[in-house]
């Protein structure tokens, strides 16, 4: 594991020969070549280095997690409590989530679901942990709903009364967890995951407006790292 040239003063390390101690003490004309040496030394290491991450990167390429959202709804979401000071809510949704890697298997730890409203959070679900094989598409369906403390400005008021006019609201949905990839039957270590679902136009459906609104299906910004 500890293989590297500076714990091995002997010499070499993959070819590339450091020069014994002594030459330290040389007068100027072989500082020259040693600091020849050392330059090539750097930049076969920035050689092997750029081509590691090169093919880390061929196999791990980024954005190979897709998500969107297929479906949202909310069939309850006011302002409750004499200040209202409370928001009861009920927000389902149908999200798709997809690894689109050839050989890259992924492991999904950890996950849950949060929801947001003008920026500040109201809902927040545990979603099941699996695993999905490569070139695979895995529909989730969380249910986020509840009574939560929430407080709103005067301009973040006319903006709720205005979204509950028109019958939509502006909600941001989350996925956060943790991931491990599983290539061949190499598995690495945790890393984390982000989908961020922003700016969902969701409609209220209740008994007075039925399915007033339709919505929109909406890709999510996916971050893994
Ligand atoms: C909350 O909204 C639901 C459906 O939109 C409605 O039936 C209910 O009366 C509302 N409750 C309050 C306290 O406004
Ligand atoms: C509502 O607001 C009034 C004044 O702003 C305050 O006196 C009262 O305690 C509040 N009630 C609750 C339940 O927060
Ligand atoms: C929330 O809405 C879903 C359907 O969207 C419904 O199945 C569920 O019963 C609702 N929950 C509550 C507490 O109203
Ligand atoms: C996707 O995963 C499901 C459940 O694990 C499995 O039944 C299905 O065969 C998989 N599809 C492909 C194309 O691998």
């Amino acid at each position: 594991m500890s293989h590297s040239p500076k714990s091995n003063p002997a010499g070499s390390y993959h070819g590339l020969s450091i020069p014994p101690q002594p030459y330290h003490q040389k007068p100027q004309s072989c500082r020259c070549c040693l600091l020849s040496t050392t330059y090539k030394t750097l930049i076969a290491l920035c050689i092997f280095l750029g081509i590691a991450i090169l093919v880390l990167w061929l196999i791990f390429r980024p954005h190979k997690i897709k998500a969107a959202v297929e479906t949202a709804t909310l069939t309850r979401f006011n302002l409750t409590g004499t200040n209202l000071t409370s928001l009861s809510y009920n927000l389902s949704a149908d999200i798709s989530l997809r690894n689109s890697y050839r050989r890259v298997g992924i492991y999904y730890d950890d996950l849950h679901g949060e929801t947001y409203y003008n920026g500040e959070r109201f809902g927040f679900m545990t979603l099941p942990t699996f695993y999905q094989g490569h070139k695979n598409t895995t529909m989730l369906h969380p249910v986020m709903e509840g009574t939560s403390v929430f407080g709103l400005e005067s301009s973040g008021m006319d903006e709720f009364r205005n979204e509950e006019k028109m019958g939509f609201f502006n909600v941001d949905v989350w996925l956060i967890g943790q991931i491990r990839y599983k290539f061949g039957s190499v598995v690495s270590r945790r890393r984390r995951l982000r989908v961020r679902c922003n700016k969902l136009r969701v409609p209220l459906v209740t008994k007075e407006t039925p399915g007033a609104a339709g919505f929109g299906r909406t890709e999510c910004h996916v971050a893994h790292y």
